[in-house]
């Protein structure tokens, strides 16, 4: 399906009619061993940064509560970030009591050492919790201490300076030292979201470490790959594991 809008960047592109029960059954319905061990990693990062950040953000969020769930432990307050109206009415909801889809993601973690003390995470996240309708290129220097973003910067537009400047502004919303993890879509040519199609730029792994080298320190970048993709277009996927800053 081709998008009907003549240009590819972010702003011409129909957030606000996000299908998210759509991207939801699509993407989140069962546990992918690609999200399987993306969890795992995170959850590790994480846990080898060894602190209490207070301050959370998962910016893009969607229909995806895996990345805020892997930031509980560590948090007073997790702010959800997106710019859709239709995620941000359908997570508002969500946050109050997950859904038990959630449960599988969560048991990826609950072993680890970090989560085991989590005895309630449905009834946390609601505690933690602040969904936020906002753009990302808006989004406030210096204001969070550990930070996720999942399949955002390179599937918001079909424009690469775009791209570039969306690993920017999210790591420029940390702290200086803040843990942060990205995961993204290899070689995207875009994607279908219900009835509507939205762009995307083909970016490889090369693209993100150049990108954060700039920004961040103690990167590791990890290409995932699955005998099931999830979709058509796209090879594989990305995870991007740092902190924020120089060093
Ligand atoms: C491919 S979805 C990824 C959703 C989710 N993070 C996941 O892991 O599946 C891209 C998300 O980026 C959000 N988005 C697009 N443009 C944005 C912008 N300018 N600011 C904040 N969020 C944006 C969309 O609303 C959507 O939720």
């Amino acid at each position: 399906m081709t998008s009907p809008y003549s240009s590819s960047a972010n702003s011409s592109q129909p957030w606000d009619a996000f299908d998210t029960g759509w991207y939801l059954d699509h993407n989140y319905r069962t546990l992918r061993d690609d999200d399987q061990v993306i969890i795992d990693r995170i959850g590790d990062h994480f846990a080898a940064t060894c602190g209490r950040f207070l301050r959370g953000i998962d910016v893009g969020t969607g229909a995806n509560l895996y990345p805020a769930l892997a930031m509980l432990p560590y948090c007073d307050e997790i702010t959800l970030w997106d710019r859709a109206s239709s995620n941000v009415d359908w997570l508002r909801h969500e946050v109050m009591g997950y859904s038990r889809l959630w449960d599988k993601f969560w048991g990826e973690l609950a072993g680890k050492a970090r989560y085991r003390p989590v005895r309630d995470p449905r009834l946390e996240l609601a505690l933690v919790a602040t969904v936020r309708q906002g753009d990302i290129f808006r989004l406030p220097t210096a204001r969070w201490d550990i930070g996720t973003m999942f399949f955002v910067a390179e599937s918001l537009s079909g424009e690469r300076a775009e791209f570039e400047l969306a690993m920017a502004k999210f790591v420029g919303c940390l702290v200086p030292g803040a843990p942060f993890a990205a995961a993204f879509m290899a070689h995207s040519q875009g994607y279908v979201v219900g009835e509507r199609a939205f762009p995307a730029v083909p970016i490889v792994a090369d693209d993100v470490a150049r990108t954060l080298e700039a920004i961040a320190h103690n990167v590791d970048i990890h290409k995932i790959d699955t005998e099931t993709p999830l979709r058509q277009g796209y090879d594989g996927m990305i995870l991007a594991l740092g902190h924020a800053g120089r060093r």
